[in-house]
């Protein structure tokens, strides 16, 4: 088996591909944000100037997957594909989601029904708004917000002595080509990766998009595995993924 590899499957179907579990999971899941992904973004308008009308983004969903998305299913996968809680301390393993605010309340419900009853908030600071056409009128969102979910035991922790705020900055990716429009920086799915796995651990996004998880876990030395159902994520991603870490090999 390689040691990183995406399917272009439904991370229902995990099962046939016989992957090993993971120290930790990391996955942006299908936002709960309906046809109104593009509330307040300027692409809601043709230019991004609504004196122009509305583009063939306006009442759109991000993905026409996001309906079907099913959490609880998501949460069976992630309970049955984390490694087994251990015996000792410091080596458990955790599961981190990015997800729309009032998503974190269903998903902290769903972790206490599949085992994962704890859970740290997690906030990812932008230093810039994409609900520019709100700007005059409110206070507007710079955050994201995830989840850090686990068993029982702490998650294996590496933080050099050095106290890890439940905040963390929105790292811009300049390095990383774009192949999707909710791609995740790869420096900051990195400094997670570095958190909570060492070298040579396993690392899955069943959700993984353009794959940025998978290359930020390649490029630590970790072993990952992930999975995206459509065709043209699957395409990009893969592309993205193999002439990055060819990359990173002959530095
Ligand atoms: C929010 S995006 C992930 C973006 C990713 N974190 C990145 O940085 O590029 C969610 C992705 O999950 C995929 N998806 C939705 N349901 C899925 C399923 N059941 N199995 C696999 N992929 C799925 C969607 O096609 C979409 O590309």
């Amino acid at each position: 088996m390689k040691e990183v590899e995406l399917y272009n499957d439904h991370f229902q179907n995990y099962k046939v591909y016989g992957i090993p579990k993971a120290q930790l999971i990391i996955a942006d899941v299908p936002y709960n944000l309906g046809n109104n992904a593009y509330a307040s973004n300027p692409s809601w308008y043709v230019d991004g100037d609504n004196k122009n009308g509305e583009s063939d983004k306006a009442g759109k969903q991000f993905f026409d997957t996001d309906k079907d998305f099913r959490p609880a299913e998501f949460m069976h996968f992630c309970s049955q594909m984390l490694v087994k809680e251990p015996k000792t301390k410091k080596s458990a393993p955790c599961m981190i989601i990015f997800c729309e605010f009032e998503d974190q309340f269903r998903y902290i419900e769903l972790g206490k029904r599949y085992g994962l009853g704890k859970y740290i908030n997690l906030v990812f600071r932008k230093n810039f708004s994409s609900q520019v056409l709100k700007a005059n009128m409110k206070v507007v969102g710079n955050c994201e917000y995830g989840l850090l979910l686990y068993r029982d035991k702490l998650p294996k922790f590496n933080n050099d002595g050095r106290m890890i705020f439940n905040c963390f900055d929105w790292v811009q990716d300049n390095e990383t080509p774009k192949v999707h429009n909710t791609q995740k920086p790869v420096p900051l799915l990195r400094r997670l990766i570095e958190i909570f796995t060492d070298k040579g651990d396993v690392v899955i996004d069943p959700c993984a998009g353009s794959g940025s998880t998978l290359l930020a876990a390649a490029q630590l030395g970790r072993k990952a595995y992930g999975f995206e159902i459509k065709k043209k994520f699957f395409a990009d991603a893969n592309k993205l993924v193999l002439s990055q870490v060819q990359q990173t090999l002959f530095q």
